[in-house]
């Protein structure tokens, strides 16, 4: 964005025309597309699948001592007799507990807490200094309450509780009876409570989730942070995922091969067919296809397939992410016993060992990055919406695809990139084909395998041990498996596992393309050796820098913006002139889009976050973003850095680069020019200056013309407030959020770059504040309180709509001594009438 860009915005009751520094983020409005209205396991009539997210109550329980935990292992056998679990019962009191609702993230509440445990990478260290794990027995545990109403109508259905994911130990009671247990956080799990319930009356349902152990060496959260719904069907229904759309593109007929299961739970046999019927984007039927019928032994299964063509699909792309939709119905008696709906898309996704990776044919760059799952001010438990923020703040850098590193994402994380046009690397977060690892990798390819967006399914990262030495060849013959049972499931997606080595044993050889974390001199070598194996960069830069900090400082966990990498990483400028101009490597993920919580680096505490991020935790652009956004978009596009603040450094020389994708550059300092410089492509380009107050512009062109200018102004004490709302315009259904932008003005109506004034907010009306930030990895202030301190100019504040329509209003003013410096500012969001998602009722 440069300065050519103004807008007028109602500040304070002041009209404003101030330059926008941030990108805007372009929302896709796509809640009419009927191709996208259900989920990818989306339930239709007779089907129920009710959201069951609000109205539950949680307590701490205790990892150690039983009397804390709700007596939970206080010597009597908790599982010895079955409907004997006292919690779980219906009668019982939970009225002293906090009422919540999902998605719910117990850590992201937490203090911080310094803890390195003398080691220096403890537990705590690794998760973003949270008091979590063993030693923390009194937050680790967490319990959850629901009482919940089921029909006397509802006798003869199978009644499911399904959980998207929760971390993590889980264990579900209902009315006094276990039902069943997860032990990992990422994949989801589901339980048949048809025989426990009590049809016409109440029920309860108590989940203890203890996040003592963790997978992760990142930040992964706590409690159930994912949805839960509650699935009514027929005893004649379709298995769970076993819906598959496969589409074969020939010339301009794309051949879907139809295949699903239905299942006969009930006591007697059925007679049935299914029917698919395709939609369009639009909702338009394009074509039928029916599958003989079968008859189903009471207890069995059966497999049904067909057929059906497309012409002239229109396929699915970054450019255009062109949807399909399968209305799948199981019919028999004359009636329709079970339906779903499939969301899917026509594309071909090639990888080839000269020519790199073809999408529909034509070569594409993967500009990838990898992101893990949390957000500033709600961790883990990321409302809905957040997803398609998140990609579109990816996107509006040229991002095209993401890495779910490491681990099966939420499902959406997958339909946003479906319907915004964002590929995947979808990856598991177990290497190993054991039970539970096999488990994992077959839930995330049944969940996700009519997803379009998916281009690669990724086995796993960095098994150093399966890789070299003793255990290279267990490594082959795990990954053997794992490759197998994916190609068994999907047949149509190359595997590849993501690898930090020379990828010469170990698990690679099983792998249809070979995935290089960093060790930018390998794949070259790797390539002349192999020259039939496709590869590409699984994970590549682990460039760090900190929002806004222009002089790496020890003292202030500070990193500069210039060009800083840890040592086995390069900066974007190094890792892209590799992977960015060879034809047979294709591009591949930067480590990370997003900045995210846990794995301080390089600093420990206080920094409690990453640097690695390209934004900062909020989606805050680091100036390494306008690298990308230079040469991973065709537009003209010109950044110019770092702000012209520099009080107390008059007369020294100040470091002033500009990324852009323009022929060259002139810089003017205070109006007299420095002279122009060529843009070295896949470069930058950098001038020393004398640091005076003032204004320095950059001035770049294509050939003689000048195309886009940016300044950068010494501004003046910050003034004002600023609230921007990504949206204005929000849904009232308790789900949906707006993303507030709050900046420091000065006088003048100029962004204060260096503005960290503490401020208060307060959100009154239709909606609620739900989270906040600023994008300091060193910050230590909550995320859940209605307060936060600008970071280098900028905070979050993240509002949801309740369920009830009319105005949100959201004020922001200063706290503390100096309170009276800036005028405070209010913003009004409406959130606007809408459809309720179906939803289990909230009853006591
Ligand atoms: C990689 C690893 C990532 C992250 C990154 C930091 O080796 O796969 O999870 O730790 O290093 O540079």
């Amino acid at each position: 964005m440069t300065d050519l860009t103004r807008r007028n915005l109602m500040t304070s009751g002041l009209a404003l025309s101030v330059p926008m520094l941030l990108p805007q983020v372009a929302w896709a409005e796509d809640r009419a597309n009927p191709a996208t209205l259900a989920r990818s396991d989306g339930a239709i009539a007779p089907r129920e699948q009710m959201l069951f997210d609000s109205g539950w109550r949680f307590a701490f329980g205790n990892g150690n001592d039983p009397e804390k935990d709700f007596g939970y292992g206080a010597g009597q056998a908790d599982f010895a007799k079955t409907g004997d679990f006292k919690l779980a019962k219906a009668g019982f009191d939970d009225f002293s507990w906090r009422p919540i609702d999902l998605p719910h993230d117990w850590a992201v509440e937490l203090p911080f807490v310094q803890d390195d445990n003398g080691a220096g990478d403890s537990r705590q260290r690794s998760h973003g200094y949270k008091p979590l794990g063993r030693r923390y027995p009194e937050t680790s545990v967490g319990w959850y309450s629901r009482m919940f109403d089921i029909a006397e109508s509802d006798r003869g259905r199978r009644i499911w509780i399904e959980f998207d994911g929760a971390l993590r130990d889980v264990v579900v009671f209902v009315n006094g009876c276990f039902i069943g247990r997860n032990d990992n956080g990422y994949a989801p799990f589901r339980f048949d409570l048809t025989d426990f319930l009590v049809y016409g009356g109440k029920n309860r349902v108590v989940v203890r989730a203890d996040a003592s152990f963790g997978d992760g060496w990142f930040y992964e959260g706590a409690g159930i942070y994912r949805h839960v719904w509650l699935t009514k069907m027929d005893p004649v229904h379709l298995g769970k995922w076993d819906s598959v759309v496969r589409p074969t593109l020939a010339g301009n007929t794309a051949k879907l091969d139809l295949a699903t299961i239905v299942e006969n739970e009930g006591d007697q046999s059925a007679e049935v067919t299914v029917e698919w019927t395709i939609l369009d984007a639009a909702g338009r039927m394009v074509t039928r296809a029916t599958a003989p019928a079968q008859r189903i032994a009471a207890g069995k299964s059966a497999d049904f397939t067909t057929a059906a063509t497309i012409t002239d699909p229109l396929l699915w792309s970054p450019d255009s992410p062109n949807l399909y939709a399968a209305v799948v119905k199981v019919l028999g008696n004359g009636a329709v016993r079970d339906a779903e709906h499939v969301s899917f898309g026509v594309r071909t996704a090639i990888f080839d060992a000269d020519k790199g990776f073809l999408l529909n044919g034509k070569p594409l760059r993967i500009q990838g990055t990898c992101n893990h799952h949390d957000h500033a001010g709600v961790g883990a438990a990321l409302p809905d919406r957040l997803q398609a923020f998140r990609l579109s703040v990816l996107q509006s850098m040229g991002c095209n695809a993401v890495r779910t590193s490491h681990n099966s994402p939420t499902p959406e994380w997958v339909e946003a990139c479906d319907r915004m046009g964002v590929m995947m690397m979808c990856e598991t977060r177990q290497m190993s084909s054991n039970a539970e690892g096999m488990e994992q990798l077959e839930l995330m390819v049944k969940r996700y395998r009519n997803s379009p967006s998916i281009i690669i399914w990724s086995i796993g990262n960095e098994e150093w041990v399966l890789q070299q030495g003793d255990m290279a060849k267990q490594g082959t013959a795990i990954a053997a498996s794992m490759v197998r049972r994916c190609h068994e499931l999907d047949p149509t997606r190359v595997v590849s596992a993501a690898v930090n080595g020379n990828n010469e044993q170990g698990v690679t050889d099983p792998l249809d393309i070979v995935g290089f974390n960093y060790n930018p001199q390998i794949p070259e070598e790797f390539h002349k050796k192999h020259p039939t194996r496709p590869i590409y960069g699984s994970e590549t830069s682990s460039a760090i820098s900190t929002r806004g900090e222009y002089a790496t400082d020890p003292d202030r966990n500070a990193v500069s913006s210039y060009d800083g990498a840890v040592p086995w990483g390069q900066t974007p400028e190094q890792w892209w002139n590799l992977y960015g101009t060879h034809e047979w490597l294709p591009g591949g993920f930067a480590w990370t889009g997003f900045d995210y919580r846990g794995e301080p680096t390089p600093y420990g505490w206080p920094s409690i976050s990453s640097q690695f991020g390209i934004v900062d935790l909020c989606g805050f652009p680091k100036d390494y973003y306008y690298y990308y956004r230079a040469w991973w978009r065709s537009e003209p596009s010109l950044h110019l850095f770092p702000h012209w603040n520099w009080a107390g450094r008059e007369g020294q020389e100040v470091s002033v680069w500009v990324y852009s994708n323009l022929d060259e550059v002139e810089l003017l300092v205070n109006g007299k020019s420095l002279g122009a410089r060529k843009v070295p492509r896949l470069g930058h380009v950098e001038w020393k200056v004398t640091y005076q107050p003032g204004v320095i512009e950059a001035r770049g062109r294509r050939g003689q013309r000048v195309v886009l200018t940016q300044k950068r102004e010494t501004t003046g004490p910050a003034k004002f407030i600023r609230l921007t709302a990504d949206r204005t315009e929000i849904d009232a259904d308790g789900e949906d959020v707006t993303m507030l932008t709050v900046e420091a003005l000065d006088a003048r109506g100029r962004p204060v770059p260096t503005a960290n004034n503490h401020l208060a907010f307060r959100v009154s009306g239709a909606g609620k504040l739900i989270g906040v930030g600023n994008g300091d990895p060193n910050c230590l202030e909550s995320d859940k309180a209605p307060r936060r301190s600008l970071f280098n100019g900028l905070a979050q504040v993240i509002v949801q709509s309740t369920k009830q329509s009319g105005p949100i209003l959201i004020e922001a003013m200063e706290e503390g001594p100096y309170a009276a410096a800036l005028a405070p500012a209010t913003l009004t969001v409406r959130s606007r009438r809408a459809t309720l998602r179906p939803a289990v009722a909230v009853v006591r």
